[in-house]
């Protein structure tokens, strides 16, 4: 409790320039105002939801994530991805687009070294759309589609679980539908605000919610989960941002399209 309020203070002061301005630390968990004890696990159960993507009977009960709380940088900690596991310090970083009046769109950045080559970080950048279904608006779902050469890799993602871990730290649970038409299939990752991703009692309550659901195709993911590499090579960097270049995803392959580079 006592952590929360301190965690709290800090935040109300560092949140502005948080997202752009400060190094890379392997943490940013201050990120959030921790008013949330409730989804704190352990103690309390996760509450998970399957991906509204597998489910046409979607739940209506879900405790959709505060404003603004998804935004900002995480890391990719567990992943059945075999194009994620080709690479390493992966982070993800959410903001909102300046479209006005406020759409929702999120843009949505990548950033990662490959796991033989750390001089170069790749960028990959797209716009996320909140999903409707029915005329209605399903929270914490996106349709991504990725700027330039790369909008064929576009997919829908979702957060199926979120809340703090056992030591007061932001984690979720996203599912992704398949890309690339396919060729990419589907996959579960768990992220955290933290670089040693959530702590082991609540990646147990993770695994316990994620069987819970009783859904084969979540089964299979979870079974082929590995844990990604993060080991601090990224620190002492800025946190992700993408300028116009990287917008363009010039930096999407590791070389600067058009740029000779
Ligand atoms: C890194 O690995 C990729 C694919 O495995 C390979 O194509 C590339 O040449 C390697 N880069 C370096 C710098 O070794
Ligand atoms: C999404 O990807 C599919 C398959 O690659 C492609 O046919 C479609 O045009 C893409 N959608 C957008 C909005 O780019
Ligand atoms: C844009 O970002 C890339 C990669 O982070 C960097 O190499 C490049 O110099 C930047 N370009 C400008 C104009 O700042």
């Amino acid at each position: 409790m006592l952590n929360y309020w301190r965690i709290a203070a800090v935040a109300l002061i560092t949140t502005a320039s948080a997202l752009f301005t400060d190094v890379e630390t392997g943490r940013q968990p201050e990120l959030h105002l921790s008013n949330l004890v409730k989804h704190q696990s352990p103690p309390n159960p996760i509450a998970f939801r399957l991906p509204p993507a597998l489910d046409s009977c979607y739940d209506a009960a879900w405790d959709p994530t505060p404003a603004n709380w998804f935004l900002g940088t995480w890391y990719f900690i567990y992943s059945n991805s075999l194009i994620y596991q080709l690479f390493q310090d992966m982070q993800w970083t959410l903001s909102p687009t300046e479209t006005t009046p406020l759409d929702g769109t999120l843009q949505d950045l990548t950033t990662e070294f490959s796991l033989n080559e750390t001089s170069f970080v790749f960028e990959n950048y797209g716009i996320d759309t909140p999903t409707v279904k029915d005329g209605k608006l399903i929270p914490d779902s996106y349709f991504y589609v990725p700027t330039g050469p790369l909008a064929f890799a576009n997919n829908t993602w979702e957060v199926i679980a979120w809340g703090y871990d056992s030591n007061g730290v932001p984690y979720s649970v996203v599912y992704e539908t398949p890309a690339d038409a396919g060729l990419v299939g589907p996959s579960l990752d768990i992220i955290s605000r933290d670089d040693n991703g959530p702590s082991k009692p609540t990646l147990d309550a993770i695994h316990e919610g994620i069987k819970g659901l009783h859904n084969d195709q979540l089964d299979k993911l979870l079974a082929s989960e590995v844990k990604l590499k993060q080991n601090g090579g990224r620190n002492g960097q800025r946190y992700p941002s993408c300028n116009a270049t990287c917008v363009t995803n010039a930096y999407a392959y590791g070389v600067a399209l058009g740029t000779g580079a």
